[in-house]
C-alpha cells in the first residue's frame, strides 16, 4: 500500500514539537507492515542541502504567488517530498512565526500551498507512484480533502485526517476564500466555513474519509466542549469514523543503551550509568547534589502544559529535598517566572530557556522523574521518553498521559504494575500532592527501582500503533 503523508514538520530535519517526531517515526514502522510512505513537507531553509541532492518530480508555474516544485530525496530512512516555493518558505527564523513573534501574515497561503500540492500528488501521482491513501496531519494539511473535493475528480484517493492538537485550527478571514483558490460552494457549514471564517482543520475534518487522533482518551475528550474547542459537535457526528491511536517513539533515537547525548549509557538491567548523567545535568543547571529526586521539565512553555501550576509547588518540592531542571521556551511571562524561581531557589531549581535537542536527551538520561502537568495533552511524547529512560513520569490524568502511565497507587504497587504518578483534578494542590508522593516513593528504593525497571520495559515503540494505522488506511479505502 502507498501512503502520502502531508505535514508541516518532520524530525530530524525540522521540529518544533511532537508532531515532527511522529512524522519522522511512523513511516519507518509502517514499512515493516508493507506500507510505503512518502512524506510531503515544505522546503524550509534548513532543508536546502537536501533539496540540492534531490530530483524535481513536479512543477507548478504559479503556486499561490510564485513558481514552485516538488523535489524527491531519501534521507534518514525516509522518502521525502520537499515542496520548494521560495516566496512561501525561504525565510529565516521560525517556521510558523515572523520576527515579531506573531504568525507569518501569509500562513494561510503557505499551508494552503502545502495542502494543494498534496492534493495534486493524490490526483496525478508521481510517475509510477500513486498514493492509495493520503494521511493529512493537523490544520496545515487540512485543505487536502477540500481541494480534492473541489477538483471534481471521480475517484480521488481517500484522506485520513490526523489531529495532533485541536488547539491549533488554522482559522482565517472569510474574505481570503478566493486568494486560497477555494470556490464559493466550499464556504458552507459542511465545508470550510466556521462561524464566518475559513477553518482549515474544520474543512479537513468535515470532508475527510477517516479521522484519527493520537490517543484513545483524547479521542473521547475531543467530543466534549472542554476539549473539542468548538469542533466537538462535528467530531461527535463523525465518531464512527474516528479512532484514537497512541503515539509511539523512535527507539533508534530514544534508547539509553545507545544515546550519544548521554555521558554514560545504561539499561533496564543495570542503571548505574544514570548517576553520571544526573551529575552532568546538575552541573549544566547549576544544581547542588541532594538526597531527593531530580525532577525535570522539557516543554513548550504555554498554558496547555500547565507549568504555571508547578510554580506554586516549588517551595514544597525544594523543602522535600527535590531538585528541578527545566528546559523550555514559549510565553515570556512563564520564561521569566522560571528564571526568577531559579534565582530564588539557587542551587535547587535550574532553568535554561531555549530549544536544545541534545540537552533534552541528557535530561531524560539524568533525571529521576519528569513532570508533565498538562491541562490537556493529545498524546505527549516526553512521558514515553521518560518511561524508556527510567525517568518516572509524574503526569496529569488527561489525554495520552492517562493512557500511557500507570499510577503508583497502593493497588498498583501491590500488583506490581505501577510506572509513574498521575494526578487529577488538574490543579496546583493535586500536583503538589503528586510531587510529595513521588518524593516519598523515591525514599523507598525497593519500590523506586522496581518502577524504573518496569517503566523501561513498558512497550513504547511503534509496532502496535503502526498496525492500527495500517488498519485505518485499509478501512478508508472501503
Ligand atoms: P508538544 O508536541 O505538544 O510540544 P510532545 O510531548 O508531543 O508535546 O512533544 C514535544 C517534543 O518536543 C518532545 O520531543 C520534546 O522532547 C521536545 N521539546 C519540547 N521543548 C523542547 C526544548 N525546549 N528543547 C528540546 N526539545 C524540546
Ligand atoms: C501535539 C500534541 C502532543 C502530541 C504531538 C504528537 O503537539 O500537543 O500531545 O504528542 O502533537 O502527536
Amino acid at each position: 500500500m502507498n501512503v502520502l503523508f502531508v505535514a508541516s514538520e518532520c524530525a530530524p530535519f525540522v521540529k518544533t514539537g511532537g508532531l515532527a517526531d511522529v512524522i519522522g517515526a511512523i513511516p519507518k514502522a509502517l514499512a515493516a507492515t508493507d506500507v510505503s510512505v512518502k512524506v510531503l513537507i515544505p522546503a524550509y531553509p534548513a532543508l536546502a542541502p537536501l533539496v540540492a541532492k534531490g530530483q524535481a518530480v513536479m512543477d507548478f508555474a504559479d503556486l499561490f504567488g510564485g513558481p514552485a516544485r516538488i523535489v524527491a530525496v531519501q534521507a534518514e530512512g525516509l522518502d521525502l517530498l520537499l515542496l520548494e516555493a521560495a516566496h512561501l518558505y525561504d525565510r529565516p527564523g521560525s517556521i510558523y512565526l515572523g520576527p515579531d513573534g506573531n504568525d507569518w501574515p501569509d500562513n494561510d497561503l503557505r499551508f494552503a500551498a502545502l495542502s494543494f500540492a498534496g492534493a495534486r500528488i493524490g490526483l496525478d501521482g508521481l510517475g509510477e507512484w500513486r498514493p492509495d491513501v493520503i494521511n493529512a496531519h493537523d490544520w496545515q494539511a487540512g485543505l487536502v480533502p477540500v481541494y480534492l473535493r473541489q477538483s471534481g475528480a471521480a475517484k480521488p484517493p481517500p484522506v485520513v485526517m490526523t489531529i495532533h492538537n485541536i488547539a491549533f485550527q488554522g482559522l482565517f478571514e472569510g474574505h481570503r476564500l478566493a486568494a486560497l483558490g477555494l470556490t464559493a460552494d466550499m464556504f458552507h457549514p459542511d465545508g470550510v466555513e466556521y462561524f464566518g471564517k475559513i477553518g482549515f482543520l474544520k474543512g479537513g475534518l468535515a470532508l475527510c474519509d477517516k479521522i484519527t487522533t493520537v490517543s484513545p482518551t483524547y479521542a473521547a475528550e475531543l467530543m466534549m466542549p472542554e476539549f473539542g474547542m468548538g469542533l466537538e459537535g462535528l467530531l461527535a457526528s463523525r465518531s464512527s469514523d474516528m479512532v484514537g491511536i497512541l503515539n509511539g517513539i523512535d527507539l533508534d533515537v530514544w534508547s539509553p543503551e545507545t544515546d550519544p547525548d548521554l555521558v554514560a549509557p545504561y539499561s533496564a538491567r543495570s542503571f548505574k550509568g544514570k548517576a553520571a548523567n544526573r551529575a552532568e545535568v546538575e552541573k549544566r543547571f547549576g544544581l547542588t547534589p541532594s538526597e531527593g529526586p531530580l525532577f525535570c521539565v522539557v516543554s513548550r512553555l504555554t498554558s496547555q502544559k500547565g507549568l504555571d501550576l508547578l510554580l506554586d509547588c516549588l517551595p514544597g518540592l525544594v523543602d522535600q529535598g527535590g531538585r528541578l531542571a527545566l528546559l523550555g521556551s514559549g510565553e515570556p511571562g512563564l520564561e521569566k517566572a522560571f528564571i526568577d524561581a531559579s534565582n530564588r531557589y539557587n542551587g535547587a531549581v535550574g532553568t535554561i530557556i531555549g530549544y536544545d535537542e541534545a540537552l533534552s536527551h541528557l535530561m531524560q538520561g539524568g533525571s529521576d522523574a519528569i513532570l508533565i502537568p498538562s491541562r490537556f495533552e493529545p498524546c505527549g511524547l516526553t512521558q514515553l521518553y521518560g518511561l524508556r529512560y527510567g525517568t518516572l513520569p509524574v503526569v496529569a490524568r488527561t489525554g495520552g498521559l492517562a493512557d500511557t502511565v500507570i499510577d503508583a497507587n497502593d493497588a498498583a504497587l501491590q500488583a506490581g504494575c505501577a510506572t509513574g504518578v498521575q494526578f487529577a483534578p488538574i490543579n496546583a494542590a493535586m500536583l503538589s500532592y503528586a510531587i510529595a508522593r513521588t518524593c516519598a516513593l523515591y525514599r523507598q528504593p525497593k519500590h523506586w527501582t522496581a518502577m524504573m525497571r518496569r517503566a523501561m520495559r513498558h512497550p513504547v515503540g511503534w509496532d502496535v500503533s503502526a498496525a492500527a494505522y495500517r488498519a485505518i488506511f485499509e478501512a478508508a479505502q472501503d
